[in-house]
């Protein structure tokens, strides 16, 4: 079994998990993967190592993360690593330079790490980046659509 983990930043206001959600359903409803399941950096529930203790108890054999931001950050490169056991930098203990791209006071939630049981293989994709059809869109709202 197949599971496809979307991780979404998360915000006090519902939009942030609410898109993430939406985008998470019309990529189940292609039946691509066997489990389609979100998972949020923070401010919201269900948080990553939730989603992905459901998504192994389920019966996940792979798990694929796929964060759904644009541009590689903190969280993309160092948060969801170090969560998801997979860090290899060397800033532990450093959150001198933490969330330098926000300006507002971050809750995280608690950086548990999470268990990877024998014979689940856990495989972390990269954000979007400036794709050919991300442009499309922007072009869209530019215009007003
Ligand atoms: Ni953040």
């Amino acid at each position: 079994m197949e599971a496809l983990v979307l991780v979404g930043h998360g915000s006090r206001l519902p939009h942030s998990k609410n898109v993430v959600m939406e985008v998470a359903e019309k990529i189940k409803a292609r039946n691509i993967y066997d489990i389609v399941e979100v998972g949020m950096m923070e401010f919201n529930e269900p948080t990553i190592p939730q989603t992905i203790k459901k998504v192994i108890d389920a019966g996940a054999k792979k798990v694929i993360v796929t964060p759904v931001f644009l541009a590689p950050g903190n969280h993309t490169e160092r948060d969801i690593p170090k969560i998801l056991g997979i860090y290899e930098g060397d800033d532990e203990g450093g959150h001198d330079h933490h969330h330098e791209h926000h300006h507002h006071h971050h809750h995280h939630h608690d950086t548990e790490t999470v268990e990877i049981p024998e014979g689940v293989e856990l495989v972390y994709r990269k954000p979007m980046g400036a794709d050919d059809r991300i442009i499309d869109i922007v072009l869209d709202r530019a215009n007003g659509l």
